[in-house]
């Protein structure tokens, strides 16, 4: 169907006075005496197009005035002193009418009210913006990691292993309850494929396998968590960028994480600034400044034995207490970089005993050379380390863990031939975005969100 996009009409004004066919839905409408006027959209820009109807020359046009139905307009591009331009219909003809129980017919509705119905909540500002800022920030990604040498790897989605040693797996069989097993080996044994499987919780072990022949290699794509965490900040299918990057200890993988956020977060100010302005107007007051101030300051660092001085000396009430040797809660997360530091903050050098087998021990026997990046509003969004490339040290922390050496072998062999000093880390893209849009909930971000209790 030979069309204009909106976006083309707002952004070049050579259009004026030009005969042109737009597409799009109706999302206001409003009758005067002599006139008519819609306003569509084609998903293609945020603001939307204003149709002008005049009642004299055009006639049959009742259906377009439906809130949600679709319509092909001809007319010509005209200026128009408050929305930059219109366009002044000759024709129009309905595509999809509409009838009155679309549910979208008021101007704002709750966020909470439009996760009922993630089909239709696309259609609204919001989530134009929301998608439109997604696609672009995963566009910055794959290009700062393809402009520097990186090699995009996909790694499996279903695995044999569980790469962080944590009970979150999502089990995947073909067999049903009634399989008739007696034992569990039996079952898995009958299985699709003969053992136990699950979706992947991280591509990192089969990064790493890749980094230790390409060098610097990266990875986007799902990892599934059957954490049982009903919070704003959780998903069970999330998007997950996975850089591994061989002869890198922790300062250098450090470096790479703050330049490459930066990087991101200065494409999406520069390709995005209607949707930026958006987000600052509707969700987060200072949003832009706030954006500007990431890419122009150096990022936080901190002990994590000094983080946990901080907490206990800040007189602060926390839910749960703060002693060396325990997991940062997202309440002592968000003090650390929301009221201490103000910035983006890499809390580094984990007690070991918090954080998994295969991230480097540190001299000093206690703690790891880990780090999670925090910012302030949404918590955690890396999760980094350098690896163990010490073959012996790493079957010790195995052992510690009551870990099968057999699951593990193709990872323990990257230690035994030709191992080197490694580093990589992950970071949640739904988590990233809020960061950049100021949405509050990662429900929000996703097109159809997968949660304890929910799926669709
Ligand atoms: O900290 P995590 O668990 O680290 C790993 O998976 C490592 N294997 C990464 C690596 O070193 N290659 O997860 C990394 C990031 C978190 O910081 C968070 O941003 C995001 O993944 N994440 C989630 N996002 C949404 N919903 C969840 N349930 C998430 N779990 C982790
Ligand atoms: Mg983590």
């Amino acid at each position: 169907m030979k069309h204009t996009d909106i976006r083309d009409i707002f952004y070049d004004s050579s259009f004026v006075g030009k005969t042109v066919t737009v597409c799009g839905w109706v999302r206001t409408s409003r009758d005067s005496k002599n006139v008519s006027f819609l306003e569509i959209n084609d998903g293609t820009a945020l603001k939307h197009l204003q149709v002008v109807i005049d009642k004299e020359k055009i006639t049959g046009y009742e259906n377009a005035m439906k809130l949600g139905c679709s319509v092909k307009v001809n007319g010509t591009i005209c200026e128009n002193p408050n929305n930059g331009v219109e366009i002044n219909a000759s024709e129009i003809l309905v595509l999809g009418e509409s009838p009155t129980d679309y549910p979208l017919q008021k101007k704002r509705h709750t966020l909470e009210f439009l996760r009922t119905m993630p089909h239709l909540r696309v259609r609204t500002n919001t989530f134009n913006a929301v998608f439109r800022v997604r696609s672009v920030l995963a566009s910055a990604i794959h290009n700062y990691f393809q402009s520097r040498g990186y090699v995009y790897v996909n790694t499996p989605i279903i695995t044999g292993s569980d790469a962080e040693g944590a009970g979150e797996v999502f089990r995947v069989t073909t067999q049903g309850f009634d399989h008739g097993c007696k034992t569990e080996e039996e079952y898995y044994a009958n299985d699709f494929f003969g053992k136990k499987a699950g979706l992947s919780v991280s591509g990192q072990l089969e990064g790493e396998v890749a980094a230790m022949a390409f060098g610097k290699i990266y990875t986007f794509g799902p990892s599934f968590r059957a954490e049982n965490s009903n919070t704003p900040r959780h998903l069970a299918e999330f998007w997950h960028i996975e850089p591994e990057v061989a002869f890198a200890e922790l300062p250098d993988i450090i470096e790479i994480a703050e330049d490459m956020i930066k990087n991101i977060i200065g494409v999406v100010l520069e390709k995005c600034p209607d949707e930026i302005a958006f987000f600052e107007k509707h969700f987060e007051p200072g949003l832009s400044d706030k954006l500007k101030s990431i890419i122009s300051h150096e990022f936080g660092i901190v002990e994590y034995t000094e983080a946990i001085e901080i907490l206990k000396q800040s007189g602060r009430q926390f839910n749960y207490p703060c002693d060396w040797g325990c997991d940062l809660q997202t309440e002592h997360e968000r003090y650390i970089t929301e009221e201490v530091f103000k910035k983006p903050v890499f809390v580094i050098n984990y007690p070991k005993d918090i954080k998994a087998f295969y991230m480097k021990q540190n001299p000093d026997g206690k703690t790891v050379a880990a780090t999670d990046l925090l910012v302030p509003g949404v918590g955690e969004i890396i999760g980094c380390s350098e690896r163990e490339a010490d073959y012996g040290k790493l079957t010790e922390a195995m052992k510690a863990r009551n870990m099968k050496f057999d699951d593990y072998s193709d990872y323990l062999d990257l230690r035994k031939f030709g191992s080197v000093p490694h580093s990589g880390f992950g970071l949640g893209f739904e988590r990233i975005l809020m960061y950049i849009t100021g949405m509050a909930n990662i429900r929000d971000i996703t097109l159809y969100p997968r949660t304890v209790g929910s799926v669709r």
